[in-house]
């Protein structure tokens, strides 16, 4: 039985992450989804509902389960019995932080293996932040995120409505 850790921020979870777990999902006997609580970070969502957010994208059944960790991935990894972190690589700009991450953690823990996951080619360009500014300037994101993460997106970065009129009109 091989576990597998999927460890990031998920600020919040996009297509292009579904895209990792389900090609996870098809190598790995049992894919844990990490939501990092990185109290130096501020997030637009908070962890639980990051990590609700998670499972409330995913497909029903499966062998994916989802928690949030703080501290290192590879302890996180270790508790889960995880020999295996995911990390998905959309173009090769990601690979030099990616690979530095990987190392560091091999060293940290020798027992733990990167695994690397391309991304579809229709999810390359996406990103939780770019998304998320798109959202925030009155820009579609449906077909980026999944239903109930457009929902809270939308939500939470809605340009809120001009409710005192003077205060937008031109100085005569
Ligand atoms: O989705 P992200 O923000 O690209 O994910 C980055 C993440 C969470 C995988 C990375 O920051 C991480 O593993 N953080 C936990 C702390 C840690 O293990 N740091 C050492 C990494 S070598």
């Amino acid at each position: 039985m091989t576990v597998a850790v999927y460890p990031g921020s998920f600020d919040p979870i996009h297509n292009g992450h579904l895209d990792v777990i389900a090609r996870a999902s098809e190598i790995f006997d049992r894919v844990v989804v990490g939501v990092l609580d990185n109290a130096l970070k501020s997030y637009l969502f908070s962890a639980t509902e990051r990590a609700n957010l998670v499972r409330q994208s995913l497909p029903p059944g499966g062998v994916v389960e989802v928690a949030h960790f703080s501290g290192l991935a590879v302890s996180f990894a270790v508790a889960q019995q995880a020999t295996v972190i995911i990390r998905g690589l959309r173009a090769v700009s990601d690979l030099d932080s990616e690979f530095q991450m990987a190392l560091m953690n091999r060293r940290l823990e020798p027992r733990v293996h990167t695994v690397f996951l391309t991304t579809g080619f229709a999810n390359v360009y996406m990103s939780s932040s770019l998304i998320k500014d798109v959202c925030a300037h009155g820009g579609g994101i449906t077909g980026l995120v999944s239903p109930p993460v457009e929902a809270a997106l939308r939500h939470r970065l809605a340009p809120p409505a001009p409710d005192i009129p003077e205060l937008f009109e031109e100085a005569r």
